[in-house]
């Protein structure tokens, strides 16, 4: 399948995870790729998992600062010379009792969560009208119901849906389409790190357990490059589950 042929695609968080499964994946399909993440080894290892063929950059990018997103989205036009598909995929997660969420830790998930979406499209954007790209933003079913101990991150993915939402709609008129994923739980270095914190009750997140066994990371890059390619020219403004069935009930 070769539905990327000829696009150029942006990946923050490429250095692991669901970034890097996309950015394979997208490559898979033809696309260029500008790998970004702040972990610079860890996009090494990517770029060594790219497909030989493919045309791929590494750029080094803190999210949470606007200058670093305007220079990856500017390293791209340098280097490619064309934007048709930005992937917000870097992100953490933060499972605490509201009282010990300190303000640093608040804003640190909100600075990464939803600021560094926010600063990624904006600079993007007008590289995205010129090629009538379009925009997949990684939220979480997190984003789409409650989750026990999970406050800052259920805040900042229900703030990418919307962010997704609001941007489809003002940029339906230029062409540019902007969809959000909404995963449950994938096997991936961050889901691998969750611990329950003290005193917890198990029952309160007995929705975050889907139906099914964990996805894995090729299985949300899949709905990326789907939502990313021509295959979905009618589809912007959703918020598209993969969750085992999690928010089915
Ligand atoms: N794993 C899951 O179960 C799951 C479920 C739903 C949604 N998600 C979302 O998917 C996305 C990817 O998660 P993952 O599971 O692949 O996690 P991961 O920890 O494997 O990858 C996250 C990547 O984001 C990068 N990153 C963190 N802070 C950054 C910053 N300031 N600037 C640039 N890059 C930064 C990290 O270096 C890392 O490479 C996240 O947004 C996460 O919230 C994950």
């Amino acid at each position: 399948m070769q539905r990327h042929k000829g696009s150029v695609a942006l990946v923050t968080g490429a250095a692991s995870g669901i970034g890097r499964a996309t950015a394979i994946r997208l490559a898979q399909e033809g696309a260029s790729v500008m790998l970004c993440d702040v972990n610079m080894s860890g996009l090494e290892e990517t770029l060594s998992l790219m497909p030989p063929s493919a045309r791929v950059q590494c750029q080094e990018l803190d999210v949470t600062n606007i200058d670093s997103c305007q220079q990856a989205v500017a390293q791209c036009m340098i280097d490619f010379g064309r934007l048709d598909v930005l992937c917000n995929i870097a992100g953490i997660s933060l499972c605490r009792n509201l009282a010990d969420i300190t303000a640093e830790e608040w804003q640190r998930i909100v600075a990464i969560n939803l600021n560094g979406v926010f600063y990624m499209c904006q600079a993007a954007m007008p590289h995205l009208v010129e090629t009538r790209g379009n925009i997949v933003n990684m939220a979480s079913t997190a984003g789409l119901e409650g989750l026990a101990y999970n406050a800052g991150y259920c805040a900042t993915k229900g703030a990418v849906v919307m962010l997704s939402k609001s941007l489809a709609m003002e940029f339906s008129g230029k062409g540019v389409r902007v969809n959000a994923v909404c995963p449950g739980a994938v096997e991936t270095p961050l889901s691998a790190k969750f611990e329950m914190p003290e005193g917890a009750d198990p029952a309160l997140l007995g929705r975050m357990f889907p139906l099914l066994e964990m996805s894995q990371p090729e299985e949300i890059a899949a709905a990326v490059a789907y939502l990313a390619s021509q295959e979905a020219r009618f589809v912007t403004g959703v918020a598209f589950a993969i969750d085992g069935g999690q928010t089915a009930g």
